[in-house]
């Protein structure tokens, strides 16, 4: 089976001289849910914005379908099937909800109101709200504009950059529902987690990812059972 994703030997950076990703590999099957985890700065936010052409890759490959897609700009990506919901900054403030999912159709916009029934039976309570400004809304309620607004091109595969950042713990939870609804609705997904032990419960597989190079990786059950990858990376924080 070829991967909807795959990434190879992936080195990037932000700097001239200075790799972020020093070789690092993945590939998501189609409808997988894959976790990604590892300490702060290891990369993780950079090999997701490498995959959706916001950073110079300077060696190794990024496939969709097995067909060659590193160095795409995000707009080509996007009418591809990549969908990318960064961590920071990711809705229209002073535009409504509706206006946002909007915005994530513009190079389609015929199928709005197709999307946006898929979107409403994920996130019903959007649905309701759609005339209110996404500024006005909580933490939680924005990050569901944010996977709404990626979720509305049909994305063959939908990368999150730590979906549940910032959100009280009952609002994280609820937010690792939501990826699991999304994924179980077909889309596979890959998630970028600084909540790693929830994030490796729901995953059928994950990576950490350490000083820019995959450095486990296994199925979430092995990864959370691995002696070594919870002495490092999920220690006693996450327990
Ligand atoms: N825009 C940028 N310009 C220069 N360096 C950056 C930029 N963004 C991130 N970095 C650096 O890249 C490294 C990895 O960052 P990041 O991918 O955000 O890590 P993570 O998401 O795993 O916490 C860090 O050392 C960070 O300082
Ligand atoms: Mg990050």
């Amino acid at each position: 089976m070829t991967p909807v994703i795959e990434v190879k030997n992936l080195l990037a950076g932000y700097l001239p001289g200075v790799n972020i990703l020093n070789g690092a590999n993945l590939y998501a099957n189609k409808g997988e849910l894959i976790g990604i985890i590892g300490p702060n700065g290891a990369g993780k936010s950079t090999l997701l914005k490498a995959i959706f052409g916001l950073v110079n890759v300077r060696d190794g490959s990024i496939s969709l379908n097995g067909e060659d897609i590193t160095g795409l700009k995000a707009n080509k990506l996007v009418a591809k099937g990549v969908g990318f919901v960064p961590q920071n900054n990711n809705v229209f403030p002073s535009l409504t909800i509706e206006e946002n999912l909007q915005m994530g159709i513009y190079q389609d916009p015929s199928h709005f109101d197709q999307r946006l029934e898929f979107v409403v039976d994920i996130f019903g309570e959007l649905g309701k709200r759609l005339k209110q400004r996404a500024g006005s809304l909580s933490g939680g309620e924005r990050q569901m504009v944010a996977m709404g607004r990626a979720l509305m091109m049909d994305p063959q595969v939908l990368l999150l950059d730590e979906p549940s950042a910032g959100l009280s713990p009952v609002r994280q939870d609820e937010a690792f529902i939501r990826v699991s609804d999304i994924n179980k609705a077909g889309v596979t997904t890959i998630m970028v987690e600084q909540n790693a032990r929830r994030c490796l419960q729901i995953s059928d597989r994950g990576y950490v990812l350490d000083q820019g190079v995959d450095a486990v990786e296994g199925s979430g059950r092995e990864l959370m059972d691995d002696p070594k990858v919870v002495e490092l990376y999920l220690g006693s924080l996450g327990a």
